[in-house]
């Protein structure tokens, strides 16, 4: 069973301090506007700074909301939001199993379309290829249900279109330079910074639902994350490091709207530029590489990434269509 956190009084308050942020709301015109009591409001302030809000109570005057850099509640998510579809209801949790399997609940429920599931910290984040995801503190964890109308063999191009989405972004909102390593890490200096896992469901040639996990480590501890993990044949970055102050919440708004902007194109079938695109970006064409996949490992030079995503790696005299593994450079 899980509990969202859903406080539409504590929204409310939030909403009403940032108009206010040059000067001091009083306690009663908050009241007032709220249909609360004097009581009530203390109590909820006091809750918004247990949750990380820096709010300043003076005497006589009442309360003044100074920034705040790293909180990833819905409504701060949805303020300035630019879709039409993707974060129409989010979700948050403070602490959860995992953002994925809870999106996978929603997905059994109507009017889930679009909708986004974010997590603090998850206890048991998973990975691809059944591995864990170490999910502490400080990083992005958060599922994208998607209830797309179009043909099942577009479903390969999500991984490659939402690790391309989540690269621009990155670059748009916080001029760092990323690469992408198939079949979809985000990486700086070959270092992995983000990664993305997508459980998808067909039924009868037509897609019920397609959710995508994105994990980003934002402001992470990577020898903390290296300790914790068995595999070990890829190094682990931090997007922004603990002494910088940067908000999480714009690359989150604007890796939604780049996600929502290829969504549209996958819908409309314009889909040749996101391959090239993604082409551009990564780090993987020419290498020579070990491939791990769930029934064997080979080695080669990789020769191309087809339209669908797949790697083409030539070994011993072929071309190899790769469509799912694990790549080492050697
Ligand atoms: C990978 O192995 O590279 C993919 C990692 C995907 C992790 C994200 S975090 C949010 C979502 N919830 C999960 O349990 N996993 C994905």
């Amino acid at each position: 069973m899980y509990t969202s956190f859903d406080e539409t009084t504590l929204d409310k308050i939030v909403t009403l301090l940032k108009s206010h942020q040059s000067e001091f709301l009083s306690g009663e015109k908050l009241s007032k506007s709220l249909s609360l009591s004097r009581a009530a409001v203390w109590k909820n302030i006091k809750k918004l700074k247990s949750l990380g809000y820096k709010i300043e109570s003076r005497p006589k005057s009442g309360y003044k909301l100074h920034k705040n850099v790293n909180l990833l509640f819905p409504w701060e998510i949805s303020d300035g939001l630019q879709t039409d579809i993707i974060g129409r209801k989010i979700y948050y949790f403070e602490k959860i199993d995992s953002t994925q399997n809870f999106a996978l609940e929603l997905a059994q429920k109507p009017h889930e379309n679009g909708s986004v599931v974010i997590a603090k910290i998850q206890t048991q984040g998973r990975g691809r290829l059944n591995r864990k995801w170490v999910s502490p503190k400080g990083g992005i964890w958060m599922s994208i249900l998607l209830r797309p109308n179009f043909e099942p063999a577009y479903t390969s191009l999500f991984p490659m279109a939402t690790s391309l989405a989540l690269a621009v972004s990155i670059e748009k909102t916080l001029d760092i330079q990323t690469e992408l390593k198939w079949p979809n890490d985000v990486t700086i200096n070959g270092k992995k910074v983000a990664g993305i896992l997508i459980d998808a469901s067909v039924e009868s040639n037509k897609i019920d639902y397609l959710i995508i996990g994105i994990g980003i480590n934002f402001k992470i501890n990577p020898g903390m994350i290296s300790k914790s993990i068995k595999q070990k044949n890829y190094g682990i970055t931090t997007l922004v490091h603990k002494d910088q102050s940067v908000s999480p919440v714009e690359l989150i708004q604007q890796f939604l709207l780049e996600l929502e902007k290829t969504y549209n194109k996958v819908l409309s079938g314009t889909t040749g530029t996101i391959q090239k695109e993604w082409i551009k970006k990564s780090s993987t064409i020419g290498k020579n590489v070990t491939v791990t996949t769930t029934t064997r490992t080979l080695k080669g030079k990789v020769t191309g990434i087809d339209k669908t995503g797949a790697l083409l790696l030539s070994s011993k005299g072929k071309v190899q269509r790769i469509l799912a593994g694990d790549i080492t450079y050697t």
